[in-house]
């Protein structure tokens, strides 16, 4: 059957990684979480002293970049796909709050963006790839033979990553997820480098009043269309 890739893009706790995740397993796809990989490389800063009371000590990062090796592995266990930074497992620390709060401003910047992006081309060269994160139609694979634009609205985003945080037993208020929310969606769709924005032939969703079922269900019938064209 042909092979084909799938951008998703959209707001931060949108959704997308949970839809993205679910398609590739049911269609035997590759799962390719870019986020994980601007969060591997944020705790990389706060663990190496790029990232201090400061801010960013972009030089240090630059001349850093090369070493920094993101990979992901098949957890057998779980079934999961964990990130890898030089060799250790770090998927549970890029999801805590202190590389919430930093990988934002990591994101904007121009050489992260370009190591990154060409990482993540030479990983879905082969297709047969659901590749989620911001710019993935717009500037990874601009010719993706399906693209996704996810969206809800940022409460019902902020309650989702409140109650995925607290199952962790990790404690968070509500008002400081929402804060940060609102403060990720400002910096990634008015930043210069790729900002965050829909492809101009991607295909919205706004999944706010959706159940899990109900968006995996969707997802389906359009791959199934895309695969068909
Ligand atoms: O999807 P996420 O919340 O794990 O993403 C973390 C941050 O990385 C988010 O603030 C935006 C940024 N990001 C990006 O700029 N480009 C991508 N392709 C993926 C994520």
């Amino acid at each position: 059957m042909k092979k084909i890739v799938i951008a998703i893009d959209g707001f931060s706790s949108s959704g997308k990684s949970t839809m993205a995740k679910d398609l590739a397993k049911s269609i035997g796809y590759i799962y390719i979480d870019t986020g994980a990989m601007y969060r591997a490389v944020t705790l990389y800063c706060l663990m190496n002293g790029i990232i201090t009371d400061k801010g960013i000590n972009t030089d240090l990062l630059e001349s850093e970049i090369g070493k920094i090796r993101i990979d992901f592995k098949n957890n057998e266990t779980t079934g999961r796909r964990e990130t890898i930074l030089n060799g250790v497992n770090v998927e549970e620390d890029i999801r805590k709050m202190d590389v919430a709060n930093w990988v934002s401003p990591i994101a904007t910047i121009g050489f992260v963006r370009r190591a990154l992006v060409a990482l993540q081309q030479k990983m879905g060269e082969r297709k047969g790839i659901v590749m989620d994160g911001r710019d993935i139609g717009t500037v990874v694979f601009p010719n993706a033979e399906l693209k996704l634009f996810i969206t809800a609205s940022p409460e019902v985003r902020a309650q989702r990553r409140v109650d995925e945080l607290k199952a962790k037993g990790e404690q968070v208020s509500y008002e400081e997820v929402l804060e940060n929310i609102k403060t990720r969606d400002h910096i990634d769709s008015t930043r210069k480098e790729s900002p965050l924005k829909q492809a101009d032939d991607a295909i919205v969703l706004d999944n706010s009043a959706m159940t899990i079922d109900e968006q995996k269900a969707w997802l389906l019938v359009q791959y199934k269309k895309a695969i068909e064209e």
